[in-house]
């Protein structure tokens, strides 16, 4: 069985670049190893909205970008001649957030006459396991969880992705940021919803978990309706910490009972819990009682590279790099593109 460690990379210094939503991150790596990972969040700023402004994000990005990649430069210890290649988010993401990073990797790329690659953000929170887990199977069953995805992907290995299940409408992210918003607990609402629900009781208020039956699918629109409507009900006399603990723990165990459901189906032994959401402490803590209770490996990012940030998107790259992949000047920025757009056959 291969695992991480039989993985080539990338054998130069890279400089990695995210900037398809509301962070703006630059990261040198050297193989597996990371060297820095500089992230500038725009939370303060979109917080006054309670969610991303697109415009916003955009010109936020283009004042940060070139602070950030200096940072991440003099951090590493590299100069930008030391650098051998450069791994850029070009897909999904706001088209506007996305352009700028990517026009700054073509320009860095061309000034320091290196190549550069585009890759997939969703790929990149795939491989966020790649930094710590060097005995983790290659083939794996991995959850995806973020702001705006809710998938079960087999992967069968490096670049060979196949959906098992996703969601039907909001991802598990969105639900915890709905709820935290009608909660008044502001903007990201997941850490703020974990914190709230430590003194909480999770059987305070009955919350729906959206699909019915065996399936690997996903629904979070009903919860998120529920809240609204629990909200409405309870008024001033809610309790804060047991609602947040409701919604967690409503959250919580259909990612749990899904999860274990797909790795029935396909027999894998081994399961990883990646993006934002897999910052989620009581999220990582059942899946890996459930995993350990089963004999299934489990791989968790450290918290770090839970969130988007451009580590992953090195670590995802380095290993394209190495087998000769290389994009062009006319790459461009995708709104939209499915997990197995970053399929290699
Ligand atoms: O991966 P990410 O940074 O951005 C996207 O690609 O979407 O994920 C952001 C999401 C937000 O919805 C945020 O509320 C959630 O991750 N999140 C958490 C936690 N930390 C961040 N959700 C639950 N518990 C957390 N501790
Ligand atoms: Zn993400």
């Amino acid at each position: 069985m291969s695992t991480v460690r039989d993985l080539s990379f990338f054998s130069k210094p890279l400089l990695a670049i995210e900037s398809s939503c509301d962070e703006t991150s630059a990261a040198v790596l050297v193989g597996r190893d990371i060297r820095s990972n500089v992230i500038a969040s725009q939370i303060e700023l979109h917080s006054k909205w309670g969610g991303v402004v697109p415009e916003a994000a955009s010109r936020a990005h283009v004042e940060a970008i070139v602070p950030v990649v200096r940072e991440a430069l003099e951090i590493g210890g590299m100069a930008l001649s030391d650098i051998g290649g450069i791994a850029i988010t070009n897909r999904p993401g706001l088209v506007g957030a996305l352009s700028v990073g990517v026009t700054a990797a073509k320009a860095l790329a061309m000034s320091a006459n290196i190549p550069f690659l585009g890759v997939h953000h969703l790929e990149g929170h795939l491989c966020s396991i790649f930094a710590e887990h060097e005995h983790f199977p290659l083939e794996h069953v991995a959850l995806v969880v973020s702001g705006g995805h809710t998938e079960l992907v087999h992967v069968q290995g490096p670049g060979q992705y196949h959906l098992i299940g996703s969601t039907i409408d909001d991802a598990a992210g969105e639900a915890f940021d709905k709820g935290a918003r009608l909660l008044g607990l502001g903007y990201p609402g997941g850490l703020a919803i974990q914190q709230a629900a430590k003194s909480g009781n999770p059987k305070r208020y009955k919350l729906p978990v959206g699909l019915r039956g065996e399936t690997t699918d996903f629904s979070f629109s009903g919860l998120k309706t529920a809240m609204l409507r629990l909200t409405e009900v309870e008024g001033d006399l809610i309790n804060i910490s047991d609602a947040a603990a409701s919604l967690q723990e409503a959250i919580v165990s259909v990612l749990t009972k899904r999860t274990f459901l797909a790795i029935e189906e396909t027999g894998v032994r081994a399961l990883s819990l990646v993006g934002g959401v897999a910052a989620n402490v009581s999220l990582r803590e059942r899946l890996y009682a459930e995993a350990q209770k089963r004999g299934i490996a489990f791989a968790v990012p450290a918290f770090s590279l839970c969130t988007d940030n451009a580590a992953m998107i090195g670590l995802a790259g380095s290993w394209r790099l190495e087998r000769g992949e290389r994009s062009d000047f006319d790459l461009d920025a995708l709104p939209n593109a499915d997990i197995w757009d970053a399929n290699t056959v």
